[in-house]
């Protein structure tokens, strides 16, 4: 049994209908060989489907999949030699680690010292040395997550697929598993689609981000252009935490615009590709992006509003403070410090945002 080299994996066109419902809906993806892209999504978004699409468990209504160039419309799962860990794809209770690891490569026709060593090397590869005899019932969560992960590795796949692999992990566990399987991404060069419903776990360890809405791909980019240049209010929204603002665009000089809220609250912002004075139009900006002060300060870009403190929520590291500003309210967040300080509820402040962090979103707020 050969070592596979990573491939890519290309979804075209792809659709897929259950019934009257379009689970994926005009799916174009190219995702390179040893590269680690995510589909993230809310549940319901269409993203198993995607992975079972390309795993071969489901056939697209419309639309091609490629894997390595080739389509694969009729190969068989098995064919399609792909490394899956789902949530749901279990071990077999009823045998050891060492024989769920050896079970892919004797399907696979693979002699008994092949077996040995790459089930050996699959296990030091997950760091579970010496759990050959377990049965799953016999290891932890986490443990038989890796077992999982070793299981899918051991043939040395092309790909390997990942649905919410973490998922019943808790916090701890599941931060630390997600640098890990990184890592022995980075260590294989393989090609890996992570699907996952947790934007935090999506940003920790990708390339390349799909965020999911409805069946279709509403943005595809690195976690920090999906993070800086969110294209539509729902990546802003479902990407980190950020303020929507309703405007309405007035005059456009150069590169910025003047905007106003229906109650006439006036906004500075990077002026919109199109739009003419009337159109309405949503900037978001992040709550970190948000400066709060005693007093408006005078950096040039930067636009300082009244505004009051609602209610402030320690989080620790940051405190994230409730405002309203005329009509609207916004989230600002700040880095706690020793020495104390921050605002209280209640408090009259100067609100700063600059011209450059109100980002143009496409949809209404
Ligand atoms: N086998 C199926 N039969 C009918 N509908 C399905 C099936 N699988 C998924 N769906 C529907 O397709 C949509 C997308 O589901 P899914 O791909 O599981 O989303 P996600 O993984 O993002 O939660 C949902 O509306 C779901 O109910
Ligand atoms: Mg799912």
């Amino acid at each position: 049994m050969a070592k596979h080299s990573a491939q890519s994996v290309e979804l075209v066109g792809v659709i897929k209908h259950f019934g009257s419902v379009a689970a994926v809906d005009g799916v174009d993806l190219m995702v390179q060989a040893g590269e680690f892209v995510t589909l993230l999504g809310p549940s319901g978004s269409g993203k198993s489907t995607t992975l079972m699409l390309v795993a071969g468990f489901e056939r697209p209504s419309a639309g091609e999949v490629r894997i390595g160039g080739a389509r694969v419309d009729h190969v068989p799962p098995y064919r399609r030699n792909l490394g899956v860990v789902f949530q749901s794809y279990a071990l077999f209770p009823h045998m050891t680690v060492a024989e769920n690891l050896a079970f892919p490569l004797e399907g696979r026709g693979a002699g008994r010292n092949e077996i040995e060593t790459r089930v050996t090397g699959a296990l030091a590869r997950v760091r579970l040395e010496g759990h050959e005899s377990r049965y799953p019932s016999q290891i932890s969560g986490g443990q038989q997550q890796r077992v999982a992960l070793a299981r899918a590795l051991v043939f040395d796949p092309p790909v390997l697929l990942m649905d919410e692999p973490l998922s019943a992990l808790d916090k701890k566990l599941r931060e630390q598993m997600q640098l890990e399987i990184k890592h022995i991404q980075r260590d294989l060069g393989i090609t890996v689609i992570y699907v996952t419903h947790d934007q935090g776990e999506a940003l920790t360890m990708s390339d390349r981000i799909a965020v999911m809405n409805r069946g279709k791909i509403a943005q595809l980019g690195t976690p920090e252009e999906l993070y800086e240049h969110p294209a539509d209010r729902f990546v802003a929204d479902f990407i980190g935490e950020t303020n929507l603002i309703a405007l309405v665009l007035g005059r456009v000089d150069g590169g910025e615009a003047d905007a106003a809220t229906s109650c006439g609250l006036r906004l500075r912002i990077p002026a919109p590709a199109s739009g003419s004075a009337g159109a309405p139009i949503t900037v978001s900006i992040r709550p970190e992006r948000v400066t709060v002060a005693r007093v408006a300060g005078s950096e040039p870009g930067k636009q300082w509003h009244d505004g009051r403190i609602e209610e402030v929520i320690y989080l620790g590291e940051m405190r994230k403070y409730r405002l309203r500003v005329g009509e609207i309210g916004l989230i600002a967040k700040e880095q706690t410090r020793s020495e104390g300080g921050g605002f209280a509820a209640g408090e009259r402040v100067a609100v700063g945002m600059s011209v450059a962090d109100l980002g143009l979103v496409r949809g209404s707020a």
